[in-house]
Protein backbone atom coordinates (compact mmCIF):
# COMPACT_ATOMS: atom_id res chain seq x y z
CA UNK A 1 0.00 0.00 0.00
CA UNK A 2 2.69 2.46 1.09
CA UNK A 3 3.91 3.43 -2.96
CA UNK A 4 0.83 4.54 -3.53
CA UNK A 5 0.65 7.18 -1.12
CA UNK A 6 1.61 10.28 -2.51
CA UNK A 7 4.15 12.91 -0.78
CA UNK A 8 2.74 15.62 0.88
CA UNK A 9 4.76 18.18 -0.64
CA UNK A 10 3.67 21.84 -1.39
CA UNK A 11 1.11 23.65 0.36
CA UNK A 12 -2.16 22.36 1.85
CA UNK A 13 -5.14 25.09 1.96
CA UNK A 14 -7.43 24.07 4.39
CA UNK A 15 -10.90 25.83 3.77
CA UNK A 16 -13.83 26.02 6.39
CA UNK A 17 -17.10 27.35 6.42
CA UNK A 18 -17.92 28.87 9.64
CA UNK A 19 -15.16 31.12 10.83
CA UNK A 20 -16.63 30.81 14.11
CA UNK A 21 -15.28 29.54 18.02
CA UNK A 22 -13.70 26.44 16.37
CA UNK A 23 -12.38 27.25 13.13
CA UNK A 24 -10.73 30.43 15.04
CA UNK A 25 -9.28 28.73 17.88
CA UNK A 26 -7.74 26.22 15.62
CA UNK A 27 -6.31 28.54 13.07
CA UNK A 28 -5.12 30.71 16.14
CA UNK A 29 -3.56 27.63 17.52
CA UNK A 30 -2.19 26.54 14.57
CA UNK A 31 -0.28 30.26 14.38
CA UNK A 32 1.20 30.03 17.42
CA UNK A 33 2.49 26.58 17.41
CA UNK A 34 3.98 27.50 14.16
CA UNK A 35 5.78 30.44 16.22
CA UNK A 36 7.08 28.23 18.38
CA UNK A 37 4.46 29.87 21.51
CA UNK A 38 1.79 27.08 22.12
CA UNK A 39 1.75 23.02 21.54
CA UNK A 40 -0.49 21.00 19.69
CA UNK A 41 -2.33 19.43 22.77
CA UNK A 42 -4.59 16.97 21.98
CA UNK A 43 -3.86 16.62 18.10
CA UNK A 44 -3.21 12.75 17.64
CA UNK A 45 -1.39 13.77 14.63
CA UNK A 46 0.97 15.86 16.29
CA UNK A 47 1.67 14.33 19.88
CA UNK A 48 0.66 10.42 19.71
CA UNK A 49 2.45 7.83 18.83
CA UNK A 50 2.04 4.70 17.52
CA UNK A 51 3.32 0.91 18.46
CA UNK A 52 5.04 -1.07 15.14
CA UNK A 53 6.12 -4.33 15.28
CA UNK A 54 6.21 -6.47 18.09
CA UNK A 55 6.58 -5.12 21.61
CA UNK A 56 10.01 -6.67 22.10
CA UNK A 57 11.22 -4.44 19.22
CA UNK A 58 9.97 -1.27 20.84
CA UNK A 59 8.98 1.18 17.73
CA UNK A 60 6.94 3.65 19.08
CA UNK A 61 7.62 6.78 16.34
CA UNK A 62 5.79 9.76 16.81
CA UNK A 63 2.37 9.16 14.16
CA UNK A 64 3.71 12.64 11.97
CA UNK A 65 6.95 10.88 11.72
CA UNK A 66 5.38 7.87 10.78
CA UNK A 67 2.67 8.91 8.03
CA UNK A 68 3.36 11.85 5.46
CA UNK A 69 1.36 14.40 6.89
CA UNK A 70 1.56 17.62 5.99
CA UNK A 71 3.82 19.50 8.25
CA UNK A 72 1.46 22.75 10.29
CA UNK A 73 4.13 25.16 8.23
CA UNK A 74 2.80 24.49 4.88
CA UNK A 75 -1.31 24.75 5.83
CA UNK A 76 -2.63 27.70 4.67
CA UNK A 77 -6.13 28.72 6.47
CA UNK A 78 -9.22 30.45 4.32
CA UNK A 79 -13.11 30.03 4.91
CA UNK A 80 -16.62 31.56 4.63
CA UNK A 81 -18.73 33.02 7.19
CA UNK A 82 -22.27 34.85 7.26
CA UNK A 83 -20.18 37.69 9.26
CA UNK A 84 -17.65 39.75 7.60
CA UNK A 85 -15.17 39.95 10.53
CA UNK A 86 -11.75 39.24 9.72
CA UNK A 87 -10.37 35.88 11.92
CA UNK A 88 -8.40 38.16 14.84
CA UNK A 89 -11.81 39.59 15.48
CA UNK A 90 -14.07 36.61 15.13
CA UNK A 91 -11.13 35.13 17.58
CA UNK A 92 -11.91 37.94 19.73
CA UNK A 93 -15.35 37.45 20.21
CA UNK A 94 -15.42 33.94 20.68
CA UNK A 95 -13.31 34.98 23.95
CA UNK A 96 -12.23 31.31 24.10
CA UNK A 97 -8.42 32.63 23.34
CA UNK A 98 -6.67 35.41 25.67
CA UNK A 99 -6.26 38.17 23.81
CA UNK A 100 -2.40 37.93 24.73
CA UNK A 101 -1.86 35.30 22.45
CA UNK A 102 -3.98 36.34 19.88
CA UNK A 103 -1.81 39.46 19.93
CA UNK A 104 1.41 37.61 19.31
CA UNK A 105 -0.04 36.08 16.15
CA UNK A 106 -2.40 39.33 15.12
CA UNK A 107 -1.06 40.13 11.67
CA UNK A 108 -2.06 35.89 10.80
CA UNK A 109 -5.08 35.85 11.98
CA UNK A 110 -6.37 39.96 10.44
CA UNK A 111 -5.49 38.60 6.94
CA UNK A 112 -7.45 35.71 7.15
CA UNK A 113 -11.42 37.39 5.69
CA UNK A 114 -14.53 34.82 5.33
CA UNK A 115 -15.65 34.92 1.75
CA UNK A 116 -19.32 35.44 1.34
CA UNK A 117 -21.19 32.43 2.55
CA UNK A 118 -23.81 30.10 0.36
CA UNK A 119 -26.29 31.00 3.41
CA UNK A 120 -29.93 30.30 4.47
CA UNK A 121 -31.62 31.72 6.81
CA UNK A 122 -34.07 28.88 7.74
CA UNK A 123 -31.26 26.30 8.52
CA UNK A 124 -30.15 28.75 11.02
CA UNK A 125 -32.73 30.94 12.37
CA UNK A 126 -30.83 33.01 15.37
CA UNK A 127 -27.91 34.11 12.66
CA UNK A 128 -28.48 37.31 11.13
CA UNK A 129 -25.15 37.93 9.56
CA UNK A 130 -25.88 39.54 6.06
CA UNK A 131 -22.54 38.59 4.26
CA UNK A 132 -23.64 35.69 1.97
CA UNK A 133 -23.83 35.40 -1.45
CA UNK A 134 -26.66 35.61 -4.00
CA UNK A 135 -28.59 33.32 -6.16
CA UNK A 136 -29.91 29.97 -7.17
CA UNK A 137 -28.45 26.82 -5.02
CA UNK A 138 -26.63 26.19 -8.33
CA UNK A 139 -25.55 29.34 -8.76
CA UNK A 140 -23.92 28.85 -4.83
CA UNK A 141 -22.51 25.84 -6.04
CA UNK A 142 -20.86 27.69 -9.12
CA UNK A 143 -19.57 30.47 -7.02
CA UNK A 144 -17.95 28.27 -3.72
CA UNK A 145 -16.39 26.45 -6.44
CA UNK A 146 -14.96 29.36 -8.27
CA UNK A 147 -13.78 30.63 -4.44
CA UNK A 148 -11.87 27.04 -3.87
CA UNK A 149 -10.27 27.49 -6.90
CA UNK A 150 -9.55 30.95 -6.57
CA UNK A 151 -8.04 30.34 -3.12
CA UNK A 152 -6.07 27.25 -4.18
CA UNK A 153 -4.45 29.93 -7.50
CA UNK A 154 -3.77 32.81 -5.00
CA UNK A 155 -2.12 30.71 -2.39
CA UNK A 156 -0.24 28.79 -4.31
CA UNK A 157 -1.60 25.84 -2.86
CA UNK A 158 -1.19 21.92 -3.66
CA UNK A 159 -4.43 20.15 -2.40
CA UNK A 160 -7.29 21.79 -0.93
CA UNK A 161 -9.68 20.43 1.95
CA UNK A 162 -12.50 21.68 3.35
CA UNK A 163 -13.93 21.12 7.10
CA UNK A 164 -17.55 22.22 7.86
CA UNK A 165 -17.33 24.32 10.96
CA UNK A 166 -20.65 26.07 10.39
CA UNK A 167 -23.06 26.00 12.70
CA UNK A 168 -25.68 23.22 13.62
CA UNK A 169 -28.46 23.39 10.73
CA UNK A 170 -32.06 22.77 11.72
CA UNK A 171 -33.00 19.15 11.60
CA UNK A 172 -33.59 17.42 8.48
CA UNK A 173 -33.61 13.99 7.30
CA UNK A 174 -32.55 12.35 3.55
CA UNK A 175 -35.78 12.91 0.93
CA UNK A 176 -36.16 11.64 -2.73
CA UNK A 177 -33.62 14.60 -3.79
CA UNK A 178 -31.19 13.07 -1.70
CA UNK A 179 -31.09 9.55 -3.01
CA UNK A 180 -28.68 10.04 -6.16
CA UNK A 181 -26.73 12.22 -7.81
CA UNK A 182 -29.19 12.84 -10.64
CA UNK A 183 -31.68 13.91 -8.58
CA UNK A 184 -29.66 16.31 -6.35
CA UNK A 185 -28.13 17.77 -9.31
CA UNK A 186 -31.76 18.33 -10.60
CA UNK A 187 -32.80 20.11 -7.62
CA UNK A 188 -29.82 22.08 -7.39
CA UNK A 189 -31.02 23.45 -11.25
CA UNK A 190 -34.39 23.79 -9.63
CA UNK A 191 -33.16 25.57 -6.19
CA UNK A 192 -34.59 23.19 -4.16
CA UNK A 193 -34.75 24.51 -0.48
CA UNK A 194 -34.50 20.65 0.74
CA UNK A 195 -30.88 20.88 -0.04
CA UNK A 196 -29.29 23.07 2.83
CA UNK A 197 -26.13 25.12 2.47
CA UNK A 198 -23.54 23.00 4.24
CA UNK A 199 -24.57 20.53 1.26
CA UNK A 200 -24.04 23.48 -1.35
CA UNK A 201 -20.56 23.35 -0.22
CA UNK A 202 -20.04 19.62 0.28
CA UNK A 203 -21.31 19.20 -3.58
CA UNK A 204 -18.79 22.08 -4.60
CA UNK A 205 -15.81 20.29 -2.91
CA UNK A 206 -16.43 16.92 -4.00
CA UNK A 207 -16.88 17.95 -7.27
CA UNK A 208 -13.39 19.40 -7.19
CA UNK A 209 -12.31 16.19 -5.93
CA UNK A 210 -11.71 18.02 -2.78
CA UNK A 211 -12.18 15.67 0.61
CA UNK A 212 -14.74 17.24 2.95
CA UNK A 213 -14.88 16.56 6.46
CA UNK A 214 -18.07 17.70 8.66
CA UNK A 215 -17.78 18.72 12.22
CA UNK A 216 -21.64 19.42 12.72
CA UNK A 217 -24.39 17.07 13.16
CA UNK A 218 -26.05 17.88 10.22
CA UNK A 219 -26.58 15.33 7.69
CA UNK A 220 -24.69 17.29 4.48
CA UNK A 221 -22.34 14.70 3.10
CA UNK A 222 -24.35 11.66 4.81
CA UNK A 223 -26.34 11.33 1.74
CA UNK A 224 -26.37 8.56 -1.18
CA UNK A 225 -26.48 11.21 -3.96
CA UNK A 226 -22.89 12.92 -2.29
CA UNK A 227 -21.58 9.57 -1.13
CA UNK A 228 -21.81 9.09 -5.20
CA UNK A 229 -20.06 12.01 -5.71
CA UNK A 230 -17.30 10.85 -3.87
CA UNK A 231 -16.89 7.63 -5.52
CA UNK A 232 -17.43 8.96 -8.74
CA UNK A 233 -14.16 11.81 -8.17
CA UNK A 234 -12.17 9.77 -5.81
CA UNK A 235 -12.59 12.22 -3.24
CA UNK A 236 -12.60 11.22 0.59
CA UNK A 237 -15.56 12.32 3.13
CA UNK A 238 -15.90 12.08 6.76
CA UNK A 239 -18.62 13.53 9.50
CA UNK A 240 -20.43 13.89 11.67
CA UNK A 241 -19.92 16.12 14.50
CA UNK A 242 -17.00 16.45 16.66
CA UNK A 243 -16.98 13.94 19.36
CA UNK A 244 -15.87 16.82 22.16
CA UNK A 245 -16.96 17.45 25.85
CA UNK A 246 -19.56 15.20 26.95
CA UNK A 247 -19.77 12.65 24.47
CA UNK A 248 -16.21 12.06 24.60
CA UNK A 249 -16.66 11.27 27.96
CA UNK A 250 -19.58 9.00 27.74
CA UNK A 251 -17.64 7.12 24.73
CA UNK A 252 -14.52 6.86 27.29
CA UNK A 253 -16.81 5.84 30.29
CA UNK A 254 -19.64 3.07 28.67
CA UNK A 255 -17.08 1.02 26.79
CA UNK A 256 -15.75 0.60 30.31
CA UNK A 257 -18.91 -0.03 32.25
CA UNK A 258 -20.06 -2.33 29.62
CA UNK A 259 -16.16 -3.92 29.40
CA UNK A 260 -16.97 -5.15 33.16
CA UNK A 261 -20.67 -6.67 32.46
CA UNK A 262 -22.04 -3.20 34.66
CA UNK A 263 -25.49 -2.38 34.55
CA UNK A 264 -26.99 0.95 33.30
CA UNK A 265 -30.45 2.00 34.51
CA UNK A 266 -29.96 5.75 33.35
CA UNK A 267 -27.24 8.15 32.11
CA UNK A 268 -28.83 11.96 32.23
CA UNK A 269 -27.09 14.30 30.78
CA UNK A 270 -27.01 18.17 30.88
CA UNK A 271 -25.07 21.60 29.87
CA UNK A 272 -24.98 24.94 30.02
CA UNK A 273 -23.00 27.02 26.95
CA UNK A 274 -23.31 30.45 26.26
CA UNK A 275 -21.17 30.47 22.37
CA UNK A 276 -23.10 31.71 19.53
CA UNK A 277 -23.16 27.44 19.10
CA UNK A 278 -25.24 27.46 22.12
CA UNK A 279 -27.79 30.56 20.71
CA UNK A 280 -28.37 28.58 17.66
CA UNK A 281 -29.13 25.40 20.01
CA UNK A 282 -31.23 27.42 21.59
CA UNK A 283 -33.97 27.01 18.82
CA UNK A 284 -35.75 23.15 18.63
CA UNK A 285 -34.82 22.72 15.35
CA UNK A 286 -31.25 23.22 15.65
CA UNK A 287 -31.15 20.59 18.70
CA UNK A 288 -32.78 18.22 17.54
CA UNK A 289 -30.27 17.77 15.31
CA UNK A 290 -27.53 17.72 17.70
CA UNK A 291 -29.83 15.72 20.29
CA UNK A 292 -30.09 12.52 17.43
CA UNK A 293 -26.39 13.11 16.94
CA UNK A 294 -25.56 12.54 20.48
CA UNK A 295 -28.25 10.02 21.38
CA UNK A 296 -27.07 7.18 19.11
CA UNK A 297 -23.69 7.03 20.92
CA UNK A 298 -24.79 4.65 24.23
CA UNK A 299 -27.10 2.38 22.29
CA UNK A 300 -24.31 1.77 19.55
CA UNK A 301 -21.86 0.65 22.66
CA UNK A 302 -24.14 -0.52 25.02
CA UNK A 303 -26.35 -2.82 22.39
CA UNK A 304 -29.32 -2.85 24.59
CA UNK A 305 -30.91 -5.33 22.09
CA UNK A 306 -28.08 -8.12 23.26
CA UNK A 307 -27.62 -7.19 26.90
CA UNK A 308 -31.31 -6.81 27.80
CA UNK A 309 -30.62 -7.81 31.33
CA UNK A 310 -27.89 -4.80 31.67
CA UNK A 311 -28.91 -2.18 29.21
CA UNK A 312 -32.82 -3.16 28.16
CA UNK A 313 -34.22 -0.30 30.16
CA UNK A 314 -31.84 2.45 30.12
CA UNK A 315 -33.39 6.02 29.86
CA UNK A 316 -31.32 8.65 28.50
CA UNK A 317 -31.35 12.02 28.52
CA UNK A 318 -29.95 14.76 27.70
CA UNK A 319 -30.26 18.64 28.11
CA UNK A 320 -28.34 21.89 26.07
CA UNK A 321 -29.28 25.02 28.04
CA UNK A 322 -27.90 28.39 26.39
CA UNK A 323 -26.39 30.20 29.26
CA UNK A 324 -24.07 33.38 27.85
CA UNK A 325 -22.19 34.08 30.55
CA UNK A 326 -20.53 30.91 30.71
CA UNK A 327 -19.31 31.51 27.15
CA UNK A 328 -17.54 28.74 25.15
CA UNK A 329 -16.87 26.91 28.30
CA UNK A 330 -19.28 24.99 28.93
CA UNK A 331 -20.00 22.67 31.75
CA UNK A 332 -21.55 19.55 32.36
CA UNK A 333 -23.11 17.61 34.42
CA UNK A 334 -23.74 13.65 33.99
CA UNK A 335 -25.49 11.57 36.08
CA UNK A 336 -25.14 7.99 36.30
CA UNK A 337 -26.64 5.43 37.60
CA UNK A 338 -25.39 1.71 37.37
CA UNK A 339 -25.71 -1.50 39.11
CA UNK A 340 -23.57 -4.42 39.60
CA UNK A 341 -23.58 -8.13 41.65
CA UNK A 342 -27.06 -8.94 42.50
CA UNK A 343 -28.10 -5.98 41.32
CA UNK A 344 -26.45 -3.81 43.97
CA UNK A 345 -27.37 0.34 42.81
CA UNK A 346 -24.52 2.46 42.82
CA UNK A 347 -24.32 6.11 40.87
CA UNK A 348 -21.48 7.95 38.81
CA UNK A 349 -21.68 12.37 38.95
CA UNK A 350 -19.33 14.15 36.20
CA UNK A 351 -19.11 17.97 36.30
CA UNK A 352 -16.61 18.47 33.42
CA UNK A 353 -15.38 22.20 33.20
CA UNK A 354 -14.91 22.33 29.75
CA UNK A 355 -13.86 24.10 26.92
CA UNK A 356 -15.44 23.30 23.99
CA UNK A 357 -13.37 24.74 21.15
CA UNK A 358 -10.43 23.99 23.15
CA UNK A 359 -11.58 20.39 22.37
CA UNK A 360 -12.58 20.85 19.30
CA UNK A 361 -9.74 22.49 17.70
CA UNK A 362 -7.35 19.70 17.30
CA UNK A 363 -9.70 16.95 16.23
CA UNK A 364 -10.53 19.59 13.48
CA UNK A 365 -6.69 19.43 12.30
CA UNK A 366 -6.40 16.14 12.45
CA UNK A 367 -9.32 15.76 10.20
CA UNK A 368 -7.84 17.69 7.87
CA UNK A 369 -4.89 16.71 7.77
CA UNK A 370 -6.20 12.89 7.94
CA UNK A 371 -8.49 13.39 4.35
CA UNK A 372 -5.79 15.04 2.81
CA UNK A 373 -3.27 11.48 3.51
CA UNK A 374 -6.73 10.07 2.73
CA UNK A 375 -6.63 11.22 -0.78
CA UNK A 376 -3.37 10.94 -1.24
CA UNK A 377 -3.85 7.23 -0.79
CA UNK A 378 -6.10 7.23 -2.94
CA UNK A 379 -9.01 6.31 -0.96
CA UNK A 380 -12.55 7.25 -1.61
CA UNK A 381 -15.77 7.83 0.11
CA UNK A 382 -16.74 7.33 3.31
CA UNK A 383 -13.44 7.22 5.73
CA UNK A 384 -14.52 5.39 8.55
CA UNK A 385 -11.55 5.01 10.19
CA UNK A 386 -11.80 8.74 10.96
CA UNK A 387 -14.86 7.54 13.45
CA UNK A 388 -12.44 8.30 16.23
CA UNK A 389 -13.44 12.30 15.76
CA UNK A 390 -16.81 12.16 15.54
CA UNK A 391 -19.95 11.75 17.34
CA UNK A 392 -22.13 10.17 14.78
CA UNK A 393 -19.90 8.33 12.89
CA UNK A 394 -20.62 8.01 9.42
CA UNK A 395 -20.82 4.73 7.72
CA UNK A 396 -22.02 2.80 4.84
CA UNK A 397 -25.81 2.39 4.84
CA UNK A 398 -26.89 -1.04 7.18
CA UNK A 399 -23.40 -0.83 8.51
CA UNK A 400 -23.67 0.01 12.71
CA UNK A 401 -21.41 2.53 13.24
CA UNK A 402 -18.80 2.07 16.01
CA UNK A 403 -18.63 4.01 18.62
CA UNK A 404 -16.73 3.03 21.73
CA UNK A 405 -13.52 5.34 21.61
CA UNK A 406 -10.79 2.75 22.45
CA UNK A 407 -11.57 0.26 19.03
CA UNK A 408 -11.93 3.80 16.67
CA UNK A 409 -8.38 4.57 18.24
CA UNK A 410 -7.19 0.75 17.45
CA UNK A 411 -9.11 0.99 13.65
CA UNK A 412 -7.18 4.31 12.98
CA UNK A 413 -3.95 2.81 13.86
CA UNK A 414 -4.37 -0.22 12.09
CA UNK A 415 -5.59 1.62 9.04
CA UNK A 416 -2.21 4.02 9.44
CA UNK A 417 -0.44 0.87 9.72
CA UNK A 418 -2.23 -0.89 6.58
CA UNK A 419 -0.95 2.03 5.30
CA UNK A 420 2.26 2.47 5.89
CA UNK A 421 2.80 -1.52 4.88
CA UNK A 422 3.06 -2.89 8.51
CA UNK A 423 1.99 -5.83 10.43
CA UNK A 424 -1.52 -5.05 12.35
CA UNK A 425 -1.83 -5.68 15.17
CA UNK A 426 -4.47 -7.77 17.04
CA UNK A 427 -2.91 -7.46 20.53
CA UNK A 428 -3.13 -11.36 20.55
CA UNK A 429 0.67 -11.72 22.17
CA UNK A 430 0.40 -15.53 22.25
CA UNK A 431 3.06 -16.09 20.27
CA UNK A 432 5.39 -14.59 22.44
CA UNK A 433 4.79 -17.38 25.15
CA UNK A 434 4.78 -19.63 22.41
CA UNK A 435 8.58 -18.79 21.09
CA UNK A 436 9.62 -18.23 25.18
CA UNK A 437 8.22 -22.22 25.18
CA UNK A 438 10.16 -23.43 22.29
CA UNK A 439 13.29 -21.74 23.55
CA UNK A 440 12.38 -23.51 26.72
N1 LIG B 1 -17.28 23.47 19.99
C1 LIG B 1 -17.37 22.16 20.06
O1 LIG B 1 -16.85 21.53 20.93
C2 LIG B 1 -18.15 21.43 19.03
C3 LIG B 1 -18.28 20.07 19.19
C4 LIG B 1 -18.96 19.35 18.23
C5 LIG B 1 -19.50 19.97 17.15
N2 LIG B 1 -19.40 21.31 17.03
C6 LIG B 1 -20.04 21.93 15.92
O2 LIG B 1 -19.11 22.69 15.20
C7 LIG B 1 -19.79 23.78 14.63
C8 LIG B 1 -19.05 25.05 14.98
O3 LIG B 1 -19.11 25.29 16.37
P1 LIG B 1 -18.65 26.69 16.96
O4 LIG B 1 -18.65 26.57 18.43
O5 LIG B 1 -17.45 27.17 16.26
O6 LIG B 1 -19.89 27.59 16.53
P2 LIG B 1 -19.90 29.15 16.19
O7 LIG B 1 -21.33 29.54 16.22
O8 LIG B 1 -18.92 29.91 16.99
O9 LIG B 1 -19.35 29.18 14.68
C9 LIG B 1 -20.11 28.76 13.60
C10 LIG B 1 -19.96 29.79 12.51
O10 LIG B 1 -20.60 29.29 11.34
C11 LIG B 1 -21.13 30.40 10.65
N3 LIG B 1 -22.08 29.90 9.67
C12 LIG B 1 -23.31 29.37 9.87
N4 LIG B 1 -23.85 28.97 8.70
C13 LIG B 1 -22.91 29.22 7.75
C14 LIG B 1 -22.86 29.00 6.34
N5 LIG B 1 -23.87 28.47 5.70
N6 LIG B 1 -21.73 29.36 5.69
C15 LIG B 1 -20.68 29.91 6.34
N7 LIG B 1 -20.68 30.15 7.67
C16 LIG B 1 -21.78 29.79 8.36
C17 LIG B 1 -21.71 31.27 11.77
O11 LIG B 1 -21.90 32.57 11.35
C18 LIG B 1 -20.65 31.12 12.83
O12 LIG B 1 -19.68 32.16 12.77
C19 LIG B 1 -21.23 23.75 15.16
O13 LIG B 1 -22.05 23.11 14.21
C20 LIG B 1 -21.11 22.90 16.36
O14 LIG B 1 -22.31 22.24 16.70
C21 LIG B 1 -18.73 22.07 17.95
Amino acid sequence: MKNNIQPAKGKLGILIPGLGAVATTLIAGVEAVKKGISQPIGSLTQMGHIRLGKRTENRYPKIKDFVPLADLNDIVFGGWDVYEDNVYEAAMNAKVLEPGLLNAIKPELEKIKPMKAAFDKNYAKNLDGTHVKQGTRQQLADAVMADIENFKAQNGCDRIVLVWCGSTEIYYEASEIHQSLAAFEQALENDDKLISPSMIYAYAALKLGVPFANGAPNLTVDIPALIELSKLTDTPIAGKDFKTGQTLMKTILAPGLAARSLGISGWFSTNILGNRDGLVLDDPDNFKTKEVSKLGVLEDILRPEDNHELYGDIFHKIRINYYPPHGDNKESWDNIDIFGWLGYKMQIKINFLCRDSILAAPIALDLALFIDLAKRAEMSGIQEWLSFYLKSPQTLPGLRPENDIFKQLMKLQNTLRHLMGEDLITHLGLDYYQDLVEVL
